[in-house]
């Protein structure tokens, strides 16, 4: 790839240790790296959670993947989200579109938490209505007391059903797992009651620290349904 090896080669954090020769002919030159940030593409999710005193609050994470009806989140342990998660167990999860990637960042820079936990106080600020300052609405929930987002067309309202600490202690974040008790969708991305229709729904997707929507379909697993 023209670019990729000089902008490497300028980049003195980047270790070089060897070169894959595999032999396939495809013409990349495997290296060894080290990226700082190994975010490597999920979709964005607003967790919206309520603590014990009431306050409602709003985070965007990327790190979650569904099996089921069970879902797994990476959550920083400092935050807002995780200490409403531990104190009152429910959520809901929102999932934005692109067009909604500027009312995601601008809850980039905010936490529901005050004092500002020491490890943000240079790029963080205290904002106790995250709606408010992302240009966003509250919608009633139908099973648990956190809201959805009214701008977003596919929520997943959930309870928490574990909390790991993740074993790498420098990232400071735990594994919750909680389980989807209900789905909201808009009939625009429904193909019919039972299945989200792919075509019409593009997720938000966090990429290397970097916004994108997804591209047009290519083709389907051999179990999908519709
Ligand atoms: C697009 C995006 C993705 C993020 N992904 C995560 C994540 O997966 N886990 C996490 O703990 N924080 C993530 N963050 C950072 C949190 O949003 C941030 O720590 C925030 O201050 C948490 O708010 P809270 O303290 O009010 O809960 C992400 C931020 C953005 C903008």
């Amino acid at each position: 790839m023209p670019g990729y090896s000089s902008s490497m080669e300028k980049n003195t954090d980047m270790k070089i240790r060897d070169t894959e020769n595999n032999g396939t002919g495809n013409g990349y030159r495997m290296v060894s790296a080290r990226p700082r940030i190994l975010y490597f593409g999920t979709p964005v999710v607003l967790v919206c959670t309520v603590g014990r005193n009431g306050r409602v609050n709003l985070a965007p994470i990327s790190s979650a993947w569904a099996l089921g009806y069970s879902i797994a989140m990476g959550i920083g342990e400092e935050s807002m989200t995780m200490e409403n998660l531990r104190e009152t167990g429910e959520c809901t999860l929102n999932f934005p579109e692109g067009a909604l990637w500027q009312a995601v960042e601008k809850l980039a820079h905010l936490t529901g938490k005050f004092p500002v936990p020491a490890d943000k106080t240079e790029s963080f600020r205290y904002e106790p209505d995250k709606f408010a300052a992302a240009g966003l609405t509250q919608s009633e929930s139908v099973m648990v007391n956190p809201p959805g987002v009214k701008e977003c067309r596919l929520r997943i309202e959930a309870s928490v059903e574990d909390i790991r600490y993740i074993k790498d202690r420098d990232v400071k974040a735990g594994i919750v797992e909680v389980k989807a008790l209900h789905v909201m969708a808009d009939t625009g991305i429904l193909a019919d009651s039972e299945h989200i229709d792919p075509a019409s729904w593009s997720p938000l997707i966090y990429s290397f620290r970097h916004y994108f929507t997804l591209g047009p379909e290519l083709g389907k697993t051999f179990r999908s349904e519709i």
